[in-house]
């Protein structure tokens, strides 16, 4: 059976695109929705242009109330039946009522090596501490932020003279091929009828 999978935004996209551009020929999933938290989020039209419908459901006229924007984004989301949901830059902490009712069906990608550096500001984080390393994890999303078992990490060497800009860039080379990579696998091990045919 086909994986519906709903990808939540609130920026640029790219690794939407990346996921999008995977799900076809024998890929056990296929892009059912693009949902951005604002309608300036410029991977709208990135996913419009693949053909993926989208979304927004905006958290600004919910003016904090977090559970009235999760019911929002909860029943704008089942309009389109999703299996599972991918974060994917998806700027807004969810709450555990949100997150539990998607417990073990919603991925996310974090750019730092996790347990190390959760939240913001990542690879200025890692340059101030001076790791020589740095990379990315996609892991299962749980209600602690930036948490849940991991999938797997993709590394990077930290440079003489990088900034967290030329970081942040090398990191989202390899966020770019983990992403897909994990998903593909994380279906096909919810799905192992699908991997023998
Ligand atoms: C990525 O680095 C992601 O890991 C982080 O935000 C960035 C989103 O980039 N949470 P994009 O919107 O996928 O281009």
């Amino acid at each position: 059976m086909t994986r519906r999978v709903a990808i939540l935004i609130s920026g640029s996209g790219s690794n939407m695109v990346k996921l999008v551009e995977s799900m076809t020929g024998d890929h056990p999933a296929r892009p059912c929705v693009v949902l951005a938290n604002s309608a300036d989020a410029k991977g709208l039209e990135r996913a419009r242009e693949r053909g993926v419908p989208t979304e927004v459901v905006d958290h600004r006229p919910f003016k904090g109330d977090r559970a009235a924007f999760e019911a929002a984004l909860q029943s704008t989301l089942m309009a389109y039946q999703p299996d599972l949901i991918c974060l994917a830059g998806f700027m807004r902490v969810l709450t555990e009522g949100f997150v539990s009712r998607w417990r073990g069906r919603m991925l996310n990608i974090h750019p730092s090596l996790l347990p190390k550096y959760r939240g913001l500001h990542t690879h200025a984080r890692a340059l101030d501490a001076g790791e020589t390393e740095h990379g990315c994890t996609v892991h299962e999303v749980t209600p602690e932020l930036d948490d849940g078992p991991i999938l797997g990490q993709a590394r990077v060497p930290v440079l003489t003279g990088d900034t967290p800009e030329t970081l942040a860039a090398r990191v989202l080379e390899e966020e770019h091929r983990l992403y897909p990579a994990m998903l593909r696998q994380f279906v096909l091990r919810d799905t192992p009828s699908v991997q023998t045919g």
